[in-house]
C-alpha cells in the first residue's frame, strides 16, 4: 500500500526488542518517527540506531516517540543491540520492530521491490499527534539519514501545525520564519505582534513565533 502525506498512519501490533507492542497505544498523544532499517547487522544502520539513542533527550524535548523497524526477528535484534551500545557508545532503549514477516513494511510501502525484493529500503515517517502521516523520507540502503536534518524538519512541522507559517529554505530554529499566503499583511501585522518585514506582498517574514 501507498503511504501519502495528509494519511492516517496505520496501526499494527508487532514484536520488537522491547516486547509486543500496539502502534497507536506506543504513541499516545506523542508525534512519532518510525525508521525503516534495511537489516541487522550492517554498518550504517549500527550508526543511525546509535545517534537515534544518543538524541534521546532531543527527542523527548520535541514530545516525540522513535522506533525503529527491520525485517529480522527480535533474537537477532537484541544481539545486535548489544554491538551497538558498545561501537556507538549509547544505550538502545527505543523498540525496534522485528518485521520478519514483513507486515508493517507492506503496510508503510518500506519495500522498494526495484531497489531490493526483500530487504526495506531506508525511510522515515513523521506522525502528527493527530495519527497523520506528516513527513516521508526515503534514502537508499546506501546513504546514512542526516539526523540534523530529522530534528529541524520536526521543529518545521512542529512550529508550521501551531502557527499560520511556514519556514523557508534552510530554515533553523529561532531564525525567521514566513507568513502563509492565505493570510492578508493587515491580519498578519495583528497576528504577529514581533513585526513584519513585507519583502514582496506574497514574501512576508516574522520572527519565529514561539520564540
Ligand atoms: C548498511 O546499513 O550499512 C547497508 C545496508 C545495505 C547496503 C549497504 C549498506
Amino acid at each position: 500500500m501507498s503511504l501519502r502525506l495528509g494519511d492516517t498512519a496505520p496501526n499494527f501490533q508487532a514484536k520488537t526488542s522491547l516486547g509486543e507492542i500496539d502502534f497507536y497505544k506506543f504513541l499516545g498523544d506523542s508525534w512519532g518517527i518510525l525508521f525503516s532499517h534495511p537489516a541487522d547487522y550492517t554498518p550504517v544502520c549500527t550508526t543511525e540506531l546509535g545517534m537515534t539513542a544518543l538524541l534521546k533527550d532531543e527527542f523527548a524535548k520535541r514530545n516525540t516517540k522513535v522506533l525503529a523497524l527491520s525485517v529480522d526477528p527480535v533474537d537477532k535484534h537484541l544481539s545486535w543491540i548489544g554491538d551497538i551500545n558498545e561501537t556507538q557508545h549509547c544505550a538502545v532503549e527505543f523498540p525496534i520492530i522485528a518485521d520478519d514477516d514483513k507486515k508493517v513494511s507492506l503496510l508503510y510501502d518500506f519495500i522498494h521491490p526495484n531497489a531490493s525484493a526483500t530487504a526495506t529500503v531506508r525511510s522515515l515517517v513523521i506522525i502528527g499527534p493527530d495519527k497523520k502521516v506528516k513527513l516521508i523520507i526515503t534514502y537508499p540502503a546506501s546513504t546514512g539519514r542526516n539526523f540534523v536534518e530529522v530534528l529541524r524538519v520536526l521543529d518545521s512541522l512542529q512550529l508550521t501545525a501551531d502557527y499560520s507559517v511556514a519556514t523557508p529554505v534552510n530554515w533553523k530554529e529561532g531564525e525567521d520564519v514566513i507568513v502563509v499566503p492565505s493570510i492578508s499583511t493587515e491580519d498578519a501585522q495583528k497576528k504577529f505582534p514581533k513585526g513584519l518585514k513585507v519583502v514582496k506582498p506574497y514574501l512576508r517574514y516574522t520572527p519565529q513565533p514561539n520564540k
